[in-house]
């Protein structure tokens, strides 16, 4: 595997074979993204991943500062699993000037659930996410569902700018209790880790609560519900709520009777950590 960190290296590596598959992340890699990079290879296509964290996503009292950093263990996990060329640039290859051009997603979907929590933070995703199709130019980019809205917001900026690539979701990636693999995990104190598939479990009851509400305001109820006994443990819940899965509205009375494709999301806060989780129901 070869590492480039400036767009000259690599547009030249990319120039040597065609039709990538492109696999974005911020580092700090753990088995969740090496499914992401199997999932490309399984596309029999080259596998570029990139490795950059971006200051534009996270709100000013975030954890870009401290997030984690560990380029040299990742590229030795991308290299082992079977990834051909890593790009990962510094912020001045990535920003040279200051990134005044931004996508401005539609804010029916950029404003709510997670960017309701967190203003901005779609603009800074899908600014960037644009900005590395545009240096890759992949035929393919993967991305894990774990970032449920993330995934919609981008398969429809693809659609909306008819760029030429597809765009592939994978399953999340648990632990054995359930837990969604995160790098945010490694904040997580031993007792706060035992604590942490608590969230899973939250929507698992609240999916399958949901299956008895006949009505928007008994679905809301059980969000409710959900949302307190997880407070009760020592959580502070953002949202826990079941959505459409096409547009992650919530569900009508209609849509409830006839059994719509619904996903259940979750984000909530352990001690400093928050983590988000969602299961299609
Ligand atoms: O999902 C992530 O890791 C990031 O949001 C992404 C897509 C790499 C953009 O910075």
């Amino acid at each position: 595997m070869h590492t480039v960190h400036t767009l000259a290296e690599l547009r030249a590596e990319l120039r040597r074979r065609s039709d990538w598959a492109l696999v974005p992340t911020m580092g700090n890699l753990h088995a969740g993204h090496l499914a992401l990079v199997a999932r490309a290879r399984e596309l029999k296509a080259p596998v570029v991943a990139s490795i950059f964290v971006n200051r534009l996503q996270f709100g000013p009292n975030e954890d870009f500062d401290r997030y984690p950093r560990t380029l040299p263990r990742d590229a030795q996990l991308l290299q082992e699993a079977g990834c051909d060329l890593l790009f990962a640039p510094d912020e001045a290859e990535m920003y040279p000037q200051p990134q005044v051009f931004r996508i401005q997603p539609d804010p029916a979907l950029a404003g709510i659930l997670e960017g309701a929590v967190r203003p901005g933070h779609f603009e800074g995703v899908a600014t960037v996410v644009m900005k590395l199709f545009q240096m890759v130019q992949p035929r393919w980019a993967v991305f894990g569902k774990k970032d449920y809205q993330q995934l919609l917001l981008i398969r429809r900026m693809v659609a909306q700018f008819a760029l030429p690539l597809d765009i592939v979701g994978l399953d999340t990636v648990r632990d054995a209790d359930g837990l969604a693999l995160s790098s945010r995990n490694g904040y997580l104190s031993a007792a706060q880790r035992a604590e942490a598939p608590a969230l899973q479990r939250a929507l698992l009851g609240l999916a399958n609560d949901a299956r008895h509400a006949a009505t928007p305001a008994q679905l809301l109820a059980l969000e409710t519900r959900a949302a307190r006994d997880l407070a009760a443990r020592g959580w502070a819940p953002d949202y826990l709520t079941l959505r459409r899965r096409g547009d992650l509205l919530p569900p009508g009375e209609q849509e409830l009777r006839q059994g719509v494709d619904l996903v259940a999301l979750g984000a909530a806060r352990l001690g400093p950590t928050r983590l988000i989780d969602n299961l299609e129901c």
